[in-house]
Formats: structure tokens, sequence, C-alpha cells
């Protein structure tokens, strides 16, 4: 039985109040709230296992490595990846991304090759493509996204060529909160020959992933996100690929052999894994993830949904209301605007009663743009999130739409 009034309690910040008033979080799809059990294994590792990994033999050494690597193993579980090798720590899915345009994409991308992104990505999606298009003469090819915030499969098909060297792609969009076929599309690119990187920022926060059922190439998500700490995030691939790859960046760890004149490189994923890495950041992310797995995806999924529709429901009692994004099948994530009232106002009002939401463009401009705003306030929902969340958000938006309305 899901119990989210004593999951609540496990989670710290979420008992704050600011002059009196709860807090009211809604925006985990910037970043999750972290429970206790996150905070006390990074807190045990400091006070008692801290050292560098991979580089003593000493027993703090050893252990710390040991951590390392289990909590590797934690992501293989959450993903179903084959094997550990095939999971690389990064400092967030943005880096993942860049790993994927920069190593693989140095190698394999050439002048007159295209590169298949949707109209939705976010920043850490686009850029780093438009970037290597920009340094290889390739073409990034854009596949529309419907009025309603939908992917539109057709269209996707249609761009889809032997010229495609790689789809990159998100599961769940930040803005517009709409699911992605990904399986499909994932099908889809490999019968035309080319790579599927799945971005999983936000449907690694609600959702079970399997990246085998899938079959994609590569995958990226943060732990920020996934309820753990910020400087965290993993890269999956295919061993087979990542074995191709050159390294991404140099230093220690991720090499064989030095001298002056010539360097070899280790095996995965320690090639990738340059310098000292976030060790206790990587225990923290593995701690979020148990955390998720010992409540079940599938149970927060369940429970999401139904808040979900709640929150749709709510939200239509507010008038000049508009929400941007209504497919069908979508997640807790609604961008919406209030009649003309600037987001940044409506935000502000709301910050007063202690209402955490976000405003702007989501990091990824385009698709705000592409729907017919430079701004949206945007209110998220997490595990922790609930119904009473969503009453005070409508509460003080109807207080909010009336003040603008009258002033
Ligand atoms: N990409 C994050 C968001 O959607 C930061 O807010």
């Amino acid at each position: 039985m899901y119990n989210v009034y004593q999951i609540r309690k496990d989670f710290p910040l979420l008992q704050q109040e600011q002059n009196g008033r709860p807090l009211i979080y809604l925006d985990t799809s910037a970043s999750a709230q972290k429970p206790e059990c996150v905070i006390k294994a990074m807190s045990d590792v400091y006070k008692t296992t801290y050292a560098n990994p991979h580089r003593g033999t000493y027993y703090l050494a050893d252990k710390i490595t040991e951590l390392y690597e289990n909590a590797r193993e934690t992501v293989r579980q959450f993903i179903n990846a084959k094997s550990p090798k095939e999971i690389v720590f990064t400092r967030n899915a943005t880096e993942s991304i860049n790993l994927v345009a920069s190593a693989w994409g140095r190698l394999n991308i050439e002048a007159g090759d295209e590169i298949l992104i949707s109209q939705a990505e976010h920043h850490a999606n686009l850029v780093p493509w438009q970037q290597l298009c920009l340094s290889t003469g390739a073409k990034l090819v854009i596949s529309p996204i419907s009025d309603d915030g939908d992917f539109i499969k057709e269209e996707f098909i249609k761009r889809l060529s032997s010229k495609t060297k790689i789809v990159a792609i998100s599961a769940m969009s930040n803005v517009l909160g709409t699911i992605f076929p990904i399986n499909e599309i994932t099908q889809a690119a490999h019968s035309v020959g080319a790579l599927v990187l799945i971005d999983a920022c936000q449907f690694a926060v609600h959702h079970q992933i399997d990246v085998q059922n899938i079959d994609c190439d590569f995958l990226a998500f943060s732990g920020h996100k996934t309820y753990g700490p910020t400087g965290i995030g993993v890269l999956y691939g295919k061993a087979d690929i990542l074995q191709a790859m050159p390294p991404y960046q140099f230093g220690g760890d991720m090499v064989d052999t030095v001298t002056y004149e010539k360097t070899t490189f280790t095996d995965i994923p320690a090639r990738f894994e340059a310098g000292t890495p976030a060790s206790v950041q990587a225990v923290g992310m593995a701690q979020g993830l148990k955390y998720m797995m010992n409540l079940g995806m599938e149970n927060i999924a369940a429970y999401e949904q139904e808040l979900v529709k709640y929150t749709l429901k709510r939200l239509s009692e507010v008038p000049k209301l508009k929400i941007v994004g209504t497919a069908q099948n979508r997640g807790g994530v609604f961008s919406f605007a209030v009649g003309n009232i600037h987001p940044q106002d409506l935000a502000f009002v709301l910050g007063k009663e202690n209402i955490a939401i976000r405003t702007g463009h989501h990091c990824a401009q385009p698709i705000v743009n592409r729907m017919g705003y430079n701004s949206l306030a945007r209110a998220s929902l997490g595990l922790y999130s609930t119904k009473e969340d969503i009453d005070a958000l409508v509460q003080a938006l109807l207080k909010a739409e009336k003040f603008f309305r009258k002033n």
C-alpha cells in the first residue's frame, strides 16, 4: 500500500516551513528533494569510509572502491543493463550526452550524415548535437511535435533514412509532460541502421526502465532528479559500442600505461571516468535508486498517474489557465499560462505562499517557442506529492488570477 504521508516523513526538507507556511514543493522536474537515507549514506561515507577509490591498497581505499562499484551495480539493476561495465558515471545527464556526442560523434559522424531529434528536446539533448553538426558538416533534423504536444510518429518515420546515424530523444518531455513511445522509436531507428540515445532525465523519476527491453544503444539520466545528490549522472551504453569509443577526457584512472611518448587506455567503463570520481555522490545516487526500487517503480507510477488525473481536473477550474501539453500519454509535468499574467508574477505570488514552481523556458527554449510562448509556469510532481499540494496550488492560482484581473 502506497502511503504518501508516511513517505513524506522520509524527506527532511519537506517538513520545513517558511513564515509559518508548509512547503508545497512542485518543482521535482528541476530537482528532487532527498530522503534521509540518501543524506545518511553520504554522511556515513565521509564519517567512516572516505578515501580515493581505485588508487590504494589500504582498508579505506578498498572499502570506498567497493562502495563505488556497488553503486554501479545498483544503477545496472535500476535500468536492467546486462553488465555493470555498461554503466559510466558522469557529472549529470548533460555530461552523459556530451560524452556520446563528443567521443562517439567524433568517430562516427561526418558531413552529409544526419542526427535526428524531436522538437521537444531540452538544451542538454539539443545543443551537443547542434555543435557536433557544426563541427562535422552533418545535419540536425528535427521531428515535429503536434499542437497538443504529442509525438507524431509518421513525421518521425518520414525523417528517418540511411543518412540518419543517431536518434537522440527524450523518454518524457520536461515541458509538455508527454511520454514518448521509445520502444517504437528505437525499433524504427534500428531498421535504418541508426543508433538510439534515450534522454531519460524525466522518465527515470517516474517509471521503470529496462534498457534491454527498449534495446536503446545509450541512455542518460541524473542523480539529483532521481532523489540523489547533484554532481553525479549516468551514461548507459551497450558494451560493444562503448568498447569501440575513444576516451572523452584524459587523466588518472582511465589509462593502462603512460610514457612520455605514448598512453594506452584501460577498459570500459573506467576509460570514460578520468580523474577522481564522485564516489560519495555515486553512493548517494545508488541510495536514491534503492529508495525508489524499495517503494516499487510500478507503485510510484500508479500513484503518480492518479495524481496526474487529479491535477488536470483541478487545474481546469482556474479561469483562463491553459495547459501547454495535453497528450494522452503524459506524466506529472504541467506547463501552463494563466491569461496574460507573466509567469514570473505568478511564481512570485505563489512563492509568497511557500509554493515552489518553476517559470521560464525550462532549459528548452525551442519547444516553449514552438508552443507559442516565451515563458511558462510549470508545476511538477514527485513521489511525495499529494492532492493537498495540488489543492494549495489551485487555491493560490485562483487568488492570483483574481488579483491580476482586478489590477
Ligand atoms: N531540465 C531541468 C528542468 O526541467 C533543469 O527544470
